[in-house]
């Protein structure tokens, strides 16, 4: 027994939240969530979920039963460019790796797929694995206050039902409250950037739209209106949350006028529009305004308490990255706070959360904020130039069999490719590069990536995610290099010649470390695809956190067991900012 009530206290069960609960769980540490509400969100919010989210969920174990809720990768395809879901229809982008000239790239890059599972879906299944992995949490619980010392934190709660306050003790506290977060002020902590612009009210709502999606299906539908031209993309949005009869619509409305019309009737008779067919049952499920924010926290932890999520990154949903960058936090600090409560590392890894993820954040609230700006061309193109007529104006050019006509062709051409790096942005889902004392840099620099994200780069380079190849194991199926490596421990992942580093790691005899060969029995390389993705020679070493990040490699061995085990436990406690620990 220790003097605290757990070790964890978890601020909010959203995505960042139930799924640092879940990670910690995992690996046996207390853990109680607080929501303020009876239940998780409402609407659907979050959908497109990238490959790196999926490997996040693949190796917290639950990649099967998200996979059996969300909308397949095949149906996410085509986003269309329409007058209304029933109107002409301009313009077709292939979308999250579907289209044949990315297709395979996605599929070298990882053993999961993109995927679109709505928030209101993905929630639930989290908070069900992690209570059943022992997190507790408490719904109608709402975070008051916190104060830390050099032990813990005591946070002040109220029970929101019978109105009681009361404090509970924990080692750690995770900021997980989303973009209103209060812990993120209460740890003196900020965020840097632009104050919130251009509204967007969202409505949900049911109508059977197959008819106008069955053969071309995709969850994101623009819709060209001049009755939607307020904001800065003049577009309208149809997104399926189940195919093909559960709606989102969202349209901008200018946060400068007065409060936007949200009157059954209006938002009905606007639903009308964007459909484009009268005899469609249309039933309004909700209606809710969001406003697009450009913040970003540039440090995310101070002393005991950490924020992650929407709490310290804050963007449009273009590009779909948010509860994807959420996820990531999560898995990435989870293990830090793991293993300094276990004593298997100082306090000193902790410092690593703000060193990896601040960047990562930053860029994602760039890039999603760059997306939406990325419009502009292919407005100026459609809408013909402006004004009230502007977009029959600019649609008659662009079917006109003239000098004029061509030369619109041809821009929406190249505005339509723009969005390639919103729509199958590959590096910016996939490539993490992280600089902090938990990676021992190889010592090269980053090579820049001029491609603003397009393509995922593999790399065993120390600060990336160790590359996905597929091996074989001793049953003969097929498993990922992500599967071999543990989601709890590190993995020293070595060849047939790498006897050196095995003994090594024997001799370092750590509780958290354990030895994978690949190219032996158990694991085959029978494609020799890790032989072509490792990087380093058959007797090299790559060692992977549990969050599946490249923390250091060899590209060969020393000459003897002493000097490789002196090598990997002065790696191992750089790492951890500690001395080494043993099993015995
Ligand atoms: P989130 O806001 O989800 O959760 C906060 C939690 O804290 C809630 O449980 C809340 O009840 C709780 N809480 C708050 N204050 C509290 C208090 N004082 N006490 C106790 N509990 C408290 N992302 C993506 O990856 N792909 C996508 O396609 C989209 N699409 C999208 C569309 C729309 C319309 C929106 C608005 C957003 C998206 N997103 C997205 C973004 C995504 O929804 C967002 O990034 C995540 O919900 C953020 O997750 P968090 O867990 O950080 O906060």
């Amino acid at each position: 027994m220790d003097n605290f009530d757990t070790d964890v206290i978890v601020v909010g069960a959203g995505p960042m939240g139930a799924t640092t609960a879940l990670s910690l769980a995992s690996q046996g540490v207390r853990v109680l969530a607080i929501n303020k509400y009876s239940w998780v969100s409402r609407t659907p919010r979050a959908h497109i979920t990238n490959q790196r989210a999926m490997e996040v969920l693949r190796a917290l174990g639950i990649e099967d039963r998200v996979v059996r809720e969300a909308l397949p990768w095949e149906e996410m395809g085509d986003i269309s460019f329409s007058t209304s879901f029933a109107g002409e229809e301009v313009a077709r982008v292939r979308a999250w790796g579907s289209g044949e000239t990315r297709k395979g790239d996605y599929l070298a890059a990882s053993p999961c797929t993109m995927l679109d599972i709505p928030q209101s879906l993905l929630e639930p299944i989290l908070i069900d694995e992690a209570s059943r992995r022992g997190a507790m949490f408490a719904f109608n619980t709402e975070y008051l206050s916190h104060v830390q010392d050099e032990d813990g934190v005591t946070v002040r709660m109220c029970n929101r039902v019978s109105g009681e306050e009361f404090e509970q003790r924990a080692r750690y506290l995770v900021g997980a409250d989303g973009a209103r977060s209060m812990v993120l002020n209460d740890a003196g902590l900020g965020v840097e950037g632009l104050p919130p612009r251009d509204g967007t009210i969202y409505v949900e709502f049911s109508a059977d739209l197959t008819r106008y999606v069955q053969h071309r299906p995709s969850s994101l539908h623009w819709i060209l209106s001049q009755k939607v031209g307020n904001g800065e993309l003049g577009m309208a949005l149809l997104r399926a949350i189940r195919p093909w009869n559960h709606w989102i619509a969202g349209w901008g409305f200018d946060a400068a006028d007065d409060e936007p019309d949200l009157s059954e009737e209006a938002v009905l008779a606007r639903l009308r529009d964007l459909v484009g067919d009268p005899d469609v049952d249309i039933g309004i499920l909700g209606v809710s305004t969001w406003f697009v924010n450009e913040l970003y926290a540039p440090i995310y932890s101070n002393g005991r308490v950490f924020c992650g999520g929407d709490a310290v990154h804050r963007h449009p949903p273009s590009g779909g990255l948010g509860s994807n960058t959420c996820l990531q936090d999560a898995f990435n600090l989870a293990w830090k706070l793991a293993y300094v409560i276990k004593g298997y590392a100082s306090p000193q890894l902790l410092e690593t959360y703000t060193a990896e993820r601040a960047p990562v954040g930053k860029q994602v609230v760039t890039r999603a904020n760059g997306f939406r700006g990325d419009y502009a061309p292919m407005l100026k193109v459609l809408f013909g130039g402006g004004g009230p007529q502007g977009l029959a104006r600019g649609l008659a050019t662009l079917k006109g069999a003239t000098p004029e006509g061509a030369a619109a062709r041809s821009s929406l051409e190249r505005a339509l490719a723009r969005k390639d790096i919103e729509y199958n942005g590959h590096g910016t889902q996939m490539d993490l590069r992280y600089r902090s004392s938990a990676v021992i840099s190889d010592g090269d620099e980053w090579a820049d990536e001029a491609d603003e994200g397009l393509f995922a780069h593999a790399t065993s380079r120390p600060g990336a995610k160790v590359p996905h190849a597929w091996v074989v194991d001793h049953e003969g199926r097929r498993t990922s290099t992500l599967d071999v490596a543990s989601a709890d421990s590190f993995t020293l992942l070595i060849g047939l010649g790498g006897n050196v580093w095995a003994e090594a790691a024997e001799a370092v005899d750590a509780p958290y470390l354990h030895t994978v060969v690949i190219g032996g029995d158990s694991v085959k390389d029978l494609y020799f695809e890790w032989h072509r993705v490792r990087e380093v020679a058959d007797n090299g070493a790559i060692l992977v956190r549990p969050d599946g990040i490249v923390a250091w490699r060899s590209v060969g061995s020393p000459a003897t067991v002493g000097d490789a085990t002196t090598e990997l436990r002065s790696a191992l406690g750089q790492i951890l900012g500690s001395r080494v620990a043993t099993s015995t």
